[in-house]
């Protein structure tokens, strides 16, 4: 049976320059948002991926069209036909979740199934129901189906049990419909949060404090949709700044936002890479031996990613002495660890911590990519591993990275992607 596979010939140093894509957890509620706003809204620096595709394929079903052409999404929003999120399509894309506060601020009703778990462990949504029904949702289960409708949907204050990305957005989005002002503290601090603020405060809305741990939100105010550009992709960015860590070599990342990644760019620099910044361009240099970083936590913004875990793991397989990742965020982001072990890395894994010993070198596997960022990290691990390694799997990292191949291979690697017989 043949299925399409990366072949990545490792061993060689990487050398080049690349454009880092639009945000893929920005444009997503971007996209979401829209549904708040009427009429046209123009977004670009879109990344071209899965995700964003099932997103749209959310939209039309609502009944906004939506219709994306290369990195520009445009959405014409004149009212919903359906409130409804087919069973199909949550499961599709784990999180379409972020349609239910802009569905609810549009039509005041939502209909979708529970989603299923994912490659993360499972993903509740507990506390995105709790937010809603403070503000005067009611919500009831049926046969596997949430029903969630609203007579009036007022403002509230909200105090989050921990800082949840979507459960931020979503209050936000439909907080801009809602009668009155809706704070939110113990906020989610991303800088998706602050994108999609800026975006809806220039479609009108008033929103202030995005960024910060407290959010409020003036609702009420008629929403038209504007055109808007995607802040770049932060992961995306060390993506491609640790798979040159792992190799070796000068990497330099453009059209980023180097005050996304200051956590990040960090702890490159104390496993012995050099960092420079000139604008929106990152210059890494790792000409020397890499030292191992002792402890790192994976934290709610502005800490450590718990998207840039698996990244920094790839690098710290092959770093010298031993490294000690803990992840707070998730409960089971450890997957891609087997199949780095395969490569011949050398690291035990207790529970939420992996201790990791550096070893001098990986070697290429055959591997499969457990979810998306386990399988970019992988693909970094592998640029920087002796012979070949084959990574299956590949529909996980088409799920949030544009170009995956072209990209390194304009650094300098040698990856294939075709259909092989496995
Ligand atoms: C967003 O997911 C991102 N996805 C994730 O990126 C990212 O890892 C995560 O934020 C944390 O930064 C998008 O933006 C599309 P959370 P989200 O709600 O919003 C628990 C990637 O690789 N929780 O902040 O789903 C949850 O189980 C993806 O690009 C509840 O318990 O993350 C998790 O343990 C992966 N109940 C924790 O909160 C809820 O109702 C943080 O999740 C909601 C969340």
């Amino acid at each position: 049976m043949t299925e399409e596979v990366l072949r990545i010939r490792g061993g060689r140093p990487l050398r080049g320059e690349i454009s880092v894509q639009g945000a893929k957890n920005s444009a997503l509620p971007l996209m979401a948002s829209a549904l708040v706003c009427r009429g046209e809204t123009i977004l670009t620096n879109v990344p071209q991926l899965t995700d964003v595709y099932a997103a749209s394929r959310i939209l039309n079903r609502l009944g906004c069209r939506c219709t994306a052409e290369g990195q520009t999404v445009r959405m014409m929003q004149n009212g919903l036909e359906t409130s409804e999120i087919p069973d199909a399509d949550m499961r599709a894309m784990r999180s379409s979740i972020m349609f239910l506060g802009p569905i609810l601020g549009s039509t005041k009703q939502c209909i979708l199934t529970m989603p299923g778990g994912c490659e993360l462990g499972p993903r509740p949504i507990d506390l995105h129901l709790e937010a809603m029904r403070k503000m005067g949702v009611t919500i009831r289960e049926e046969g596997g189906r949430i029903l969630c409708r609203a007579e009036r949907l007022t403002g509230a204050h909200i105090h989050l049990p921990i800082p949840s990305v979507g459960v931020t957005e979503n209050i936000i989005m439909a907080a801009v419909c809602a009668e009155g002002e809706t704070v939110v503290t113990n906020a989610a601090c991303e800088p998706e949060i602050t994108d999609l603020a800026q975006y809806l405060n220039q479609c009108g809305a008033e929103i202030a404090g995005a960024g910060t741990q407290t959010v409020t939100v003036q609702g009420g105010r008629p929403l038209t949709g504007t055109e808007y550009r995607v802040m770049p992709d932060r992961i995306a960015a060390m993506t491609y700044l640790c798979a040159g860590a792992a190799a070796g070599g000068a990497v330099c990342v453009s059209d980023a936002e180097p005050a996304h990644l200051k956590s990040c760019l960090s702890v490159l620099e104390q496993a012995g890479c050099r960092i420079g910044i000139c604008g929106s361009r990152i210059f890494l240099d790792r000409s020397g031996g890499l030292r191992n970083i002792r402890y790192i936590r994976t934290m709610p913004y502005p800490g450590f990613p718990t998207d840039a875990q698996a990244l920094i793991a790839a690098v710290m397989s092959t770093a010298k002495g031993t490294g000690v990742i803990e992840e707070t965020i998730f409960e089971s982001r450890f997957k891609y660890l087997g199949e780095l072990m395969r490569m011949g890395a050398d690291i035990r894994v207790t529970g939420r911590t992996a201790v990791i010993a550096g070893v001098p070198k990986l070697h290429g596997a055959v591997v499969t990519a457990p979810d998306l960022r386990g399988g970019a990290a992988l693909a970094a691990a592998a640029v920087g591993a002796e012979g070949e390694t084959v990574i299956r799997g590949l529909h996980h990292i088409d799920r949030g990275y544009e170009d995956f191949a072209r990209v390194f291979n304009s650094l300098g690697a040698n990856v294939e992607r075709g259909s092989f017989s496995a």
